[in-house]
């Protein structure tokens, strides 16, 4: 989704903000600008397209600017739509969308205004425009009052040279601090080669930086964010994706550290909730996109092990659904990037509810943090790719052991039982190299099938939502045709489509469903569709069965999702590969869905 960037210093702004941008690329965009203020000149510059301006610090010279990196929601993608958005003077970026802009823009077309663009921002600068009495603060103050939406802006202006204002409004927007000089982004990414300490800014704040202060309305503490520039670099890796999917052994061991004992997990971000945690007579989980597929997991995950009924929901429905809360139910929400529009608004009406909100979160600091009252992070570092890929495993492993955190307390799950999941546990990340292991056996499939259009993907209990995984992750990154389905569900429809031409993924070890998969994959090949079948480790029967074999190590059933899943981003990435796709940066699609 856009990024912002801002800086006021002492530095050229110019190749910071270029900088900042392309640290930001991985939200997705189509279009890009950054405005540039010396102490006596404007410079303006947008593109549509990737961004490739180099750093020409004689023309953009100034140490003042806003960079924005455009995702088309109002207005077609165009350099005119394209942010910095200027009237009169006054710059502006905006992340989200403005509800009532077009009577906003009907209403200033009646005053005399013109408009360059299509956009819903640029009625923001015509406000401000408007409001402006000498004093940018206050304009920009003013001008919000009008606004029914959601936004993170960052304000420039030839009047007043000297000052950035910034503000939000469910949208996020990061304040980093360092000597002589602000620098203002979407996130933490592209802030944290300047600096460590940043400031998040919350709902409602309006903030004004100048090189030497910055004033925030509402006063914040600064914190230390905890993970170093290179985090975010390749790596030597082709592609952000395939190096996160080979972090992924790495993700889990970050994830369990310290929270391991023999019996018993200990979770400190749950520590504080844990009575309430054992009265409650239900579990929501909640998530979106890949992060509902977490989330299902957990269902599964919390009744199995937890012995509590669990109930996982996709946040854009569950918003507007009229279930009836208890207050003696909690929630879990699942997000990488906790700034996830729908799932946050899911949050805030289970909380208004008097369900107990706990957050199962990648990105310290980000809203689902702070509007949740504990949770547990996923501790993976920053993902870049469009295509969450590591932090969906660490999910999985949080749940899993947010589960063990459950039955124990409510004593549902006895301690051998506990001791025999921590145990698998402790052994998954070596497991997960295992599959890692054999990334090479895994291209030559993907290759091998790079030619069909169209892919069933199959599985059951805890392999049914790692199924639907492997059918966003191939459609995301390659734009073919897949879809998952439980097992079960074939003969309910599906099957109609399965010829020779519709490939299945049929996710299968030996587990408790397996005899079930195994007639699945019956049903599949009498309509002569091919199987490609993820199994356990010394499984021979299956290859009489399937025409591909990937193996997995072998596991409890429990924790199988993690190893299939893991074989599943690696064939997707694979094949997307082998279509020549741009696989960090997917059409049409975006990182962070911080709007509706
Ligand atoms: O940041 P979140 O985990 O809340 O994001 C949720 C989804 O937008 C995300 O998982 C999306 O589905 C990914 N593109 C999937 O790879």
């Amino acid at each position: 989704m856009c990024g912002i960037m801002g800086y006021i210093g002492k530095r050229e702004a110019y190749p910071i903000l270029v900088n900042g941008l392309k640290k930001l690329e991985y939200r997705g965009y189509d279009s890009y600008g950054v405005c540039v203020l010396s102490e006596d000149q404007d410079f303006l510059y947008k593109k549509v397209g990737k961004i490739s301006a180099k750093a020409d610090i004689e023309e953009f010279s100034g140490n003042c600017g806003l960079g924005h990196s455009r995702w088309a929601t109002t207005g077609e993608v165009s350099e005119r739509n394209a942010h910095p958005h200027e009237y009169n003077g006054f710059y502006v970026v905006h992340n989200g969308i403005i509800e009532n802009y077009k009577e906003l823009k009907q209403e200033l077309m009646n005053a005399g205004h013109e408009f360059k663009s299509e956009t819903d921002t640029e009625i923001i600068a015509h406000l401000i425009s408007d409001n402006f009495n000498g004093n940018l603060e206050n304009a920009v103050s003013q001008s919000l009052k009008r606004i029914i939406g959601s936004y993170a802006i960052a304000v420039a202006s030839s009047r007043e040279r000297d000052k950035i204002v910034v503000a939000r409004l469910s949208s996020p927007l990061i304040l980093g601090v360092n000597e002589g000089e602000y620098i203002v982004a979407s996130d933490a990414s592209a802030i944290v080669e300047h600096t460590k300490q940043i400031i998040n800014l919350e709902d409602n704040d309006i903030a004004t930086l100048t090189k030497d202060n910055y004033k925030i309305f509402t006063q914040k503490k600064i914190e230390i964010i905890d993970f170093e520039a290179d985090a975010s670099d390749k790596k030597g890796y082709d592609h952000y994706m395939l190096k996160e999917i080979m972090e992924e052994g790495w993700v889990i061991e970050s994830a369990i550290q310290g929270r391991l004992l023999e019996k018993d997990v200990k979770l400190g971000g749950l520590e504080d909730v844990k009575d309430k945690l054992r009265q409650a007579s239900k579990i929501y989980v909640v998530g979106c996109g890949t992060g509902y597929y977490a989330a299902k997991t957990g269902e599964y995950l919390i009744e199995e092990i937890g012995g509590v009924n669990a109930e996982a929901h996709i946040g854009s429905e569950l918003r507007y659904r009229n279930v009836k809360f208890n207050n003696n139910e909690a929630a879990l929400f699942v997000s990488q990037s906790g700034e996830t529009a729908d799932t946050l608004a899911a949050l805030r009406k289970l909380k208004e509810a008097g369900v107990l909100p706990l957050g199962v979160t990648n990105v310290v600091g980000s809203t689902q943090t702070r509007e949740t009252v504990g949770g547990v992070y996923t501790r993976c570092g920053p993902e870049i790719a469009v295509a969450s890929t590591k932090v969906l495993i660490a999910q999985i492993v949080v749940l899993a052991m947010i589960a063990i955190f459950i039955g124990r307390e409510k004593n549902t799950l006895s301690e051998e039982r506990a001791a025999e999941i921590i145990k698998e546990l402790k052994e998954l990340p070596q497991k997960a190299e295992e599959v890692l292991n054999k990334k090479d056996e895994i291209k030559e499939i993907a290759q091998k099938y790079a030619q069909y259009p169209n892919f069933w993907f199959i599985g059951r209990k805890f392999n049914y939502p790692a199924a639907l995984e492997g059918a966003l992750k191939l459609k995301e990154i390659s734009y073919i045709h897949a879809e998952g389905t439980a097992g079960g569900e074939l003969k309910h429809g599906p099957l109609a489509l399965i010829t020779e031409d519709v490939p299945t993924i049929a996710i299968c070890p030996q587990d408790s469903v397996y005899e079930k998969m195994l007639s699945n994959i019956e049903e599949v090949k009498a309509r002569n569709g091919k199987i490609i079948a993820i199994a356990t480790e010394g499984d021979e029967k299956i290859k009489s069965l399937a025409d591909d074999v990937i193996y997995i190590p072998k596991t409890i059933e429990e924790l199988n999702p993690v190893l299939s899943i893991i074989q599943l981003h690696l064939f997707a990435y694979y094949f997307a590969l082998a279509l020549g796709r741009d696989i960090d940066k997917p059409r049409n699609l975006a990182k962070s869905v911080t709007v509706e």
